[in-house]
């Protein structure tokens, strides 16, 4: 893909306070492409979903750092990466699987189904041990005017 016309990164504990705090600060970075609201409900639903999975599965019983990277491409795509340094994910075509968990009963193990709806693309990569790397990408319906030499 072509380099982002705008880019943050965050890093923070995967404490379950921050699982708002990712969702929110995501929202307000992306708040300058001007998403309708069901647009900027689906990025912030698709975050919560893969920053919880960090807190839960990848540091299950640990704290670990949680790096989000959203970047802005052609005045209307955003990319989110949401990487972990957790467990890591031993089959991820099964993990993808609507309803299949390893959280037990208070799992329901939609997160990954509502990652691929609500984004257009969704990438997972993942090695037991290491950590989980989840790409998404969503292009939004309007396009707006960007000053191109600022
Ligand atoms: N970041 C991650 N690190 C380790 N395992 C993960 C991660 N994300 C997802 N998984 C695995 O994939 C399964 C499915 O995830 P998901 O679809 O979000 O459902 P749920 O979180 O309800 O279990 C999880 O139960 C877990 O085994
Ligand atoms: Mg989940």
């Amino acid at each position: 893909m072509k380099k982002s016309v705008n880019e943050m990164k965050l890093t923070v504990l995967s404490c379950s306070a921050n699982e708002s705090f990712a969702r929110a600060s995501t929202a307000a970075f992306i708040a300058q492409l001007d998403p309708t609201i069901e647009e900027l409900a689906d990025i912030k639903t698709a975050v919560s979903e893969a920053v919880t999975n960090c807190i839960v599965h990848a540091y299950r019983q640990t704290i670990g750092y949680i790096y989000i990277t959203v970047k802005i491409f052609d005045t209307n795509t955003v990319q989110i990466k949401i990487r972990d340094c957790g467990c890591g994910i031993e089959n991820i075509e099964q993990a993808k699987e609507p309803l299949f968990t390893t959280g037990g009963e208070e799992r329901a193990g939609l997160g990954f189904a509502v990652m691929e709806s609500f984004m257009d693309k969704l990438r997972v990569n993942s090695q037991k041990g290491k950590g989980t790397t989840v790409v998404m990408e969503k292009t939004l319906s309007r396009r707006i005017k960007r000053n191109l030499s600022a």
